[in-house]
């Protein structure tokens, strides 16, 4: 008998299976834990102050969710800031190899998920998994499988750029001679050789974008997220980053992106999922996209425009005339 990827998620409150319902008289603690299959090593019943509380928002699993070739579940994610929910009971499945695009309008939330996912920021309640690792129990595990080119880019400033991602693969536990190899020709292919041994404090806005994202490659990631990969690169390195990013789908790994240019996810993406207010208000395809608009033909920003209730333009700059 295989086993299943994921197992029946434990964590629905609602359920009354679950040891961590208050309302489940034959609950005792642990109990969970000794269940083989489930968190091999009992990190259920250890679950400490340290971890998210229980999440309201987990749908059960069911026969279709999550899909058994899942590289990145997200479940009934949540944060709120203060009193502003930002993202509000987020579920998504993305499976092994799919090119993942995730729109939104500015302060949609895309950020806030796509910190939740990668264990930069806490959820206030859900959890994600990366490969079938809960993030937020297992997050040096879950860590090794995804690589991630942030919003905001962090980075050693007074490191050479060839530093700079020796260092990323060091990380990683890989050998000195690998990593080396491996750095050279992502300097290579990243048109990054001439500026190899400047410091990154020097660097353009887009040079830095390439060299974060050679940082997050060297380690071949199972999953690799990205957040707004395009902005501020010239058009020759977007073409290069498009090329290495459809490289790595084709050879299975699983790449998850937000952006604002259409035209690029359109032209990349196997499936799409569109933010607004915190929610996903829709996910799939571009023809599922397309048939819920009921448009054979209508564009992604077409699509994109009438999902988060856009209109083109409200009020007038009457001042200007
Ligand atoms: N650290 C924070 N403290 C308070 N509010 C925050 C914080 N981070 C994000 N927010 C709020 O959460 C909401 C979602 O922000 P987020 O950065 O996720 O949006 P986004 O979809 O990435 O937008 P953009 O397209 O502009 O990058 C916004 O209303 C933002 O003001
Ligand atoms: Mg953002």
């Amino acid at each position: 008998m295989t086993t299943p990827l994921y197992p029946p998620y434990p964590q629905n409150p609602q359920n009354p299976q679950n040891p961590q319902n208050p309302q489940n008289p034959q609950t005792t603690p642990g109990a969970l834990a000794s269940q083989p299959g489930l968190y091999p090593s009992g990190q259920f019943a250890q679950q400490s102050a340290t971890m998210p509380p229980y999440p309201a928002p987990y749908a059960p699993p069911t026969d279709i969710f999550p899909p058994p070739d899942a590289a990145l579940v997200a479940w009934g994610l949540t944060r709120v800031f203060d009193k502003k929910v930002a993202v509000n009971g987020l579920t998504l499945a993305v499976r092994r190899g799919e090119f993942f695009g995730f729109l939104g309008p500015n302060g949609a939330g895309k950020s806030t998920t796509i910190k939740m996912m990668v264990g930069l920021l806490r959820p206030t309640s859900g959890t994600a998994l990366i490969g079938g690792v809960d993030v937020w129990r297992e997050p040096l595990r879950a860590k090794a499988l995804m690589g991630v080119l942030p919003e905001q880019l962090n980075l050693y400033e007074r490191l050479t750029g060839r530093e700079l991602i020796e260092f990323a693969g060091r990380l990683y536990d890989l050998p000195t001679s690998e990593v080396r190899r491996r750095a050279e020709s992502l300097l290579d292919v990243l048109a990054l050789g001439d500026a190899a041994d400047k410091l990154v404090v020097d660097y353009s806005v887009g040079m830095r974008k390439k060299v974060s994202l050679a940082a997050a490659l060297i380690h071949r990631p199972q999953v690799l997220f990205l957040d707004e990969p395009f902005e501020g690169v010239d058009p020759v390195s977007s073409r290069v980053i498009r090329d290495i990013l459809r490289d790595l789908t084709n050879n299975g790994t699983t790449v998850f992106f937000s952006s604002h240019i259409m035209e690029v996810v359109e032209r990349l993406c196997t499936r799409v999922g569109v933010i607004n207010n915190g929610q996903l208000v829709a996910e799939g395809t571009l023809s599922d996209l397309r048939q819920r608009a009921g448009e054979a033909n209508a564009s992604l920003e077409d699509i994109f425009l009438q999902l988060v209730g856009a209109n083109a333009r409200e009020g007038s700059l009457e001042w200007l005339e």
